[in-house]
């Protein structure tokens, strides 16, 4: 086998041609392009969490530590399940995550953030996540796609509640 045909056998193709389901090709591709954006805010968030869990410090350092942890945990395996949603579509799960490692909050090095900083920062990055899997989620209920509609109701059910606690825990 050439070089040339080599590459063309390992390039993957996502295989949306033969797929009927009852779920058009067009929706398909634009929920897919939906889920990327989501699958990345949930990288960011679970790269952010983690990082503020090693570096927090000060009187919320305990409840801090281990709210993160369990957050970066859900939204680690909630990835997996996201990823995996959009192969399900037909679609190839993405490799364009750049944007999703970068997490200094305002600019700033993660060494000068106060916890109050990290959480704001967290709830900012949930909300955000929320408004696209929301109107992910419209789109999806819009075209019957049950299964990604589930999908994101637990997502939002997630982060909703996420919220909560993190605006808890700076509560004055
Ligand atoms: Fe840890």
């Amino acid at each position: 086998m050439s070089k040339s045909n080599a590459a063309t056998v390992l390039k993957p193709v996502a295989n949306t041609d033969r797929m009927d389901v009852g779920l058009p090709a067009k929706y398909r591709a634009q929920l897919a392009s939906e889920l990327t954006a989501i699958l990345a805010h949930t990288y960011r968030l679970t790269i952010k969490s983690h990082v503020y869990h090693w570096n927090v410090v000060g009187p919320l350092f305990k409840p801090l530590h281990e709210l993160t942890q369990e957050q970066y945990t859900a939204l680690f395996e909630a990835a997996d399940v996201i990823a995996e949603r959009i192969r399900a579509l037909g679609h190839l799960a993405p490799a364009h995550l750049a944007d999703a490692a970068s997490f200094a909050p305002q600019g700033k090095s993660v060494e000068n953030v106060t916890a109050e900083a990290m959480v704001n920062d967290l709830i900012a990055e949930h909300e955000a996540a929320v408004r696209t899997m929301r109107k992910a989620g419209t789109m999806a209920d819009e075209n019957g796609d049950l299964v990604t509609t589930d999908m994101l109701t637990e997502r939002l059910t997630f982060h909703e509640k996420a919220l909560w606690m993190l605006r808890a825990t700076i509560a004055a």
